[in-house]
C-alpha cells in the first residue's frame, strides 16, 4: 500500500483541524496505507519565519514529502484563504516537492461564506508544486467537529459520510500513484 504523509497546518494548540485529521488518518491506516503525521505548528518558528531551508526541521520535512506516495493537507481558512504557518512550510519545501504525488486537500472553516477556499486558495498553491492528482476537497464547518472532555472527536453525520467519501477516493487514487511516479 502507499505512503502517505498527513499535514495539519494549524497553529493553534486545540486544534479541530489537527483533530481531524488524525480521525481521518486512522481511516486511512486501517485500509494499509503508512500514515506518517506532520503538525506545521511543531516546526520551529526561528525555522519558518527567518526561511531557514537548511534548518534540520525544514530538511526533514522536504524528505518526509518526497517519501510520500500521498499528501493529505490540511487548513483552517483565516482570512479567506489556508493558514500563514502552511504556507510558511510550503514556501521552504522545493518547488516540485509534490511532485507525481496523489494530494488530498481539506480544510475547515467558521462559515461557508469560504466553503470554496480550498479551489480559489489552496490548490493553485498545490498544482504549482507539481502534484500529479489533486482529488475532490472537503470544508468542513467547525460546529460539525465536536472535541468531547476525554479528547475524543465526533463528527456531524453528513460530513463524516462526505468526508469518509473524499478519503476513500484518495485512497483509490494512491493505488495508481506508483505508477504514476514510475511513469514520470
Ligand atoms: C484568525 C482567524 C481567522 C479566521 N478566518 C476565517 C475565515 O476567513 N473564514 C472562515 O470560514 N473561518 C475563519 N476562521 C474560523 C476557523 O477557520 C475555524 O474555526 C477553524 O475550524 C479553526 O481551525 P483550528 O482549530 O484548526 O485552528 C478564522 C479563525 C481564526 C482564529
Amino acid at each position: 500500500m502507499a505512503t502517505v504523509l498527513s499535514v495539519s497546518g494549524s497553529p493553534s494548540a486545540s486544534s479541530r483541524t489537527h483533530r481531524l485529521l488524525r480521525h481521518l488518518d486512522r481511516r486511512l491506516t486501517a485500509q494499509g496505507h503508512e500514515v506518517t503525521p506532520l503538525d506545521v505548528r511543531t516546526v520551529p518558528a526561528e525555522a519558518l519565519l527567518g526561511a531557514d531551508f537548511a534548518h534540520p526541521a525544514i530538511v526533514e520535512a522536504a524528505e518526509l514529502f518526497a517519501r510520500a506516495d500521498g499528501v493529505v493537507i490540511a487548513t483552517p481558512v483565516y482570512k479567506a484563504a489556508y493558514s500563514g504557518v502552511l504556507k510558511a512550510l510550503l514556501d521552504l519545501l522545493p518547488q516540485y516537492a509534490l511532485t507525481g504525488k496523489t494530494v488530498l486537500p481539506l480544510a475547515t472553516g467558521g462559515t461557508t461564506a469560504h466553503v470554496l477556499a480550498i479551489d480559489y486558495a489552496l490548490r493553485p498553491v498545490l498544482n504549482s508544486m507539481g502534484a500529479a492528482h489533486i482529488v475532490q476537497g472537503w470544508f468542513t464547518l467547525d460546529k460539525d467537529i465536536t472535541v468531547h472532555e476525554d479528547g475524543t472527536l465526533s463528527v456531524a453525520s453528513l460530513t463524516d459520510e462526505a468526508l469518509t467519501q473524499v478519503v476513500d477516493q484518495f485512497s483509490t487514487a494512491l493505488g495508481r500513484t506508483p505508477l504514476l511516479a514510475a511513469a514520470s
